[in-house]
């Protein structure tokens, strides 16, 4: 598949949908490259990858070293690197910490969560050469604040903000945003109401494409599993099995054969 670019990827809407997964590693990022547009080196990292709680403690490092590992097995991707809580809290830390994305990985673009209130972060990014992708809706860095993972988009107030944060989002120079934890029929308006493409994540399937944690697609994370996850493999049941056998195997001495001896 040819590699996207940020004017192939506005091209997509109205067209067909985007195909959107998280990958932090090279290993994984090659075996699921063959079947996305993009791929997301997400800060959910800091959950699925080094087993915390929430987002919030990745660091610029931590990106920055998973960033560089998916551009190495995923050559052919568009890579989107994740902006961790507390780096972009003003125009010069965000371009600083950007910079270095652009500088020290090959990454294609940076993920910014937040809508009206970032406008102006997102607008200082891209008048310096930074690509952005937009993110509204749930927003996982606010999971403190707001005391917990809350579904936008319920009440009449918070559906007008969706789409004052999409177009300003839109306005300020994002060629395209993720949409999270949003009502369907919200989210389906939101996608109308810009022109760049939107993509859900619990969002419904009425919008510009789809992104999932490649964690909890593939059935791997066990934890706990939101409604708007469909686990494609049983990736854990699978792993266990495997080891499992393996253990077996080498305490029964029936590993290794003949043909895995020099
Ligand atoms: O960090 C992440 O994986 C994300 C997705 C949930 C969109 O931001």
């Amino acid at each position: 598949m040819k590699k996207m670019t940020t004017s192939s990827i506005k091209k997509t809407k109205g067209v067909r949908p985007l195909v959107m997964i998280t990958a932090y590693d090279a290993l994984f990022a090659s075996l699921l490259e063959p079947s996305s547009d993009m791929i997301l080196v997400g800060d959910s990292l800091n959950m699925s990858f080094a087993g915390k709680s929430d987002t919030l403690s990745a660091t610029m490092e931590q990106m920055l070293y998973h960033t560089n590992a998916v551009c190495m097995g995923a050559k052919n991707s568009f890579v989107i690197c994740d902006m961790p809580f507390g780096t972009y809290i003003s125009k010069d830390v965000a371009l600083q910490n950007a910079m270095r994305v652009f500088q020290e990985t090959p990454a294609d673009c940076v993920k910014i969560e937040g809508g009206a209130d970032k406008a102006d972060i997102i607008k200082h990014l891209c008048s310096n050469g930074i690509a952005v992708c937009g993110h509204i809706g749930l927003l996982p860095q606010s999971v403190r604040s707001e005391g917990g993972y809350k579904v936008k988009g319920k009440t009449e107030k918070e559906a007008l903000q969706l789409i004052e944060d999409a177009k300003a989002v839109e306005e300020a120079g994002a060629f395209c945003m993720v949409i999270e934890g949003v009502k369907a029929d919200v989210a389906c308006e939101v996608a109308k109401c810009v022109d760049i493409p939107v993509i859900g994540i619990g969002a419904g399937v009425e919008v510009d494409g789809q992104v999932l944690v490649f964690s909890d697609m593939l059935g791997f994370f066990e934890s706990f599993t939101p409604k708007f996850v469909k686990k494609y493999l049983d990736g854990a049941g699978l792993v266990k099995d495997a080891m499992k056998t393996y253990s077996d195997e080498v305490q029964k001495k029936e590993f290794p054969q003949e043909i895995h001896t020099y």
